[in-house]
């Protein structure tokens, strides 16, 4: 049996004739640059969330540069967010010329502490920027409570946790905008890079829309220098079909989580905490693994896919020496990078699967 972290071939054979049909419905049409179908995925993506403006993009990277070039940030700011994410959410920071400022993350769900962002912030703070990590909700209420306390703004990195709840309203519907991935791991994923901010503050949509297209909203007129980040149709047209099956697909993931904590029951591992303020959607099962790489070690032995999210935390990666981060700057989130271990996890996982990914962790601990 094939063993796969995911498995988007296996996701696609179910449902390829509505997705062959959307591709040849783009190449009949030969338009191949925005048009019908990223205007309609868009206002399909408004209505799923709860916002009221969605502007299709490149890639989720792009989706965060763009969200903080449409707040003006830029040079002398610094902007808050978590050290323990994949680096595109600092490094569009830096792009752009402000500071990352990190605070460490929360030992359960691995999202920034909410309790540790006010003494990071100073009067060059522009903006926080949550990251929803392996498809959880970060503290949105103190997160915003914060925010508004001292004026600023809230970009959420949702590009793991696309379909995610909070006290009952998707994530990306909280912040000013949230900022989206459709890379084809997501959970809502093309077959090529793509992304999305969304926002309910129509200023800010206008801005986003300008940015995207070369700073202009009247071909070959520009009123600010912008970037080009398109989705491109052929994703649009893609991404509006599995859409249709976003919820269904995130319940097998929720089933399949709930499938490896029962068979993981027993040893030492500790599984997911689950926030009972929201809706988890397992973007990735990650477990806290005692002795981590000599268990990844017998995994790697037994060819048991595996994965670590994220070996080094952003303030000790190379890229940011610039920055002076050391170890021990933020010890919850250098003990995760120590620990934690992804399991396989998509939507086509079955128990039998999962049997044989768990049998060699519970021989690693000599559990039965
Ligand atoms: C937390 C987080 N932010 C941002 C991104 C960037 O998204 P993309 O790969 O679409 O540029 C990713 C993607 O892996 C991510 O996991």
């Amino acid at each position: 049996m094939k063993l796969q972290m995911v498995d988007v071939v296996g996701q696609y054979q179910k449902i390829k004739g509505d997705v062959d049909g959307a591709i040849h419905r783009v190449c009949d049409s030969g338009q191949f640059i925005l048009g019908k179908e990223v205007g309609e995925f868009e206002c399909e993506v408004a209505g799923y969330l709860g916002v009221t403006y969605a502007v299709g993009c490149a890639s989720g990277t792009d989706a965060l540069q763009i969200a903080m070039m449409a707040l003006g940030i830029g040079p002398g700011d610094e902007v808050i967010s978590t050290p323990f994410t994949f680096v595109a959410t600092a490094e569009t920071i830096a792009l752009i010329g402000a500071k990352p400022v990190y605070v460490d993350i929360d030992p359960r769900t691995y999202n920034i502490d909410p309790a540790r962002i006010e003494r990071a912030i100073t009067p060059r703070t522009k903006a926080i920027i949550p990251v929803h990590l392996y498809g959880q909700a970060a503290g949105m209420d103190e997160i915003m409570a914060l925010a508004r306390k001292h004026k600023l703004r809230v970009i959420e990195d949702a590009a793991q946790a696309f379909g995610a709840a909070y006290k009952g309203k998707k994530v990306c519907s909280i912040g000013d905008i949230g900022a989206i991935s459709f890379f084809p791991s997501k959970n809502l994923g093309g077959f090529g890079d793509g992304g999305m901010m969304v926002t309910s503050d129509p200023a800010l949509h206008d801005q986003m829309r300008m940015i995207a297209a070369h700073g202009s909203k009247v071909r070959y007129y520009h009123d600010l220098i912008g970037v080009n980040s398109r989705l491109d149709t052929l994703q649009a047209a893609i991404l509006r079909v599995k859409l249709r099956h976003l919820d269904r697909w995130n319940e097998d993931r929720r089933a399949a989580a709930h499938r490896y904590n029962a068979l993981l029951a027993g040893t030492p591992v500790e599984v997911p905490f689950e926030s009972a303020d929201g809706v988890h959607i397992f973007h990735q099962y990650t477990v806290r693994a005692p002795e981590r790489d000599a268990l990844a070690a017998h995994l790697k032995a037994k060819g048991i896919p595996h994965a670590i999210y994220y070996p080094v935390p952003l303030h000790l990666q190379k890229a940011f020496a610039m920055s002076g981060g050391k170890q021990g700057d933020f010890p919850v989130t250098e003990g995760a990078a120590r620990d934690v271990l992804s399991l396989p996890m998509h939507t086509e996982l079955n128990e039998e699967q999962q049997i044989l990914i768990t049998q060699p962790i519970k021989e690693f601990y000599g559990v039965q």
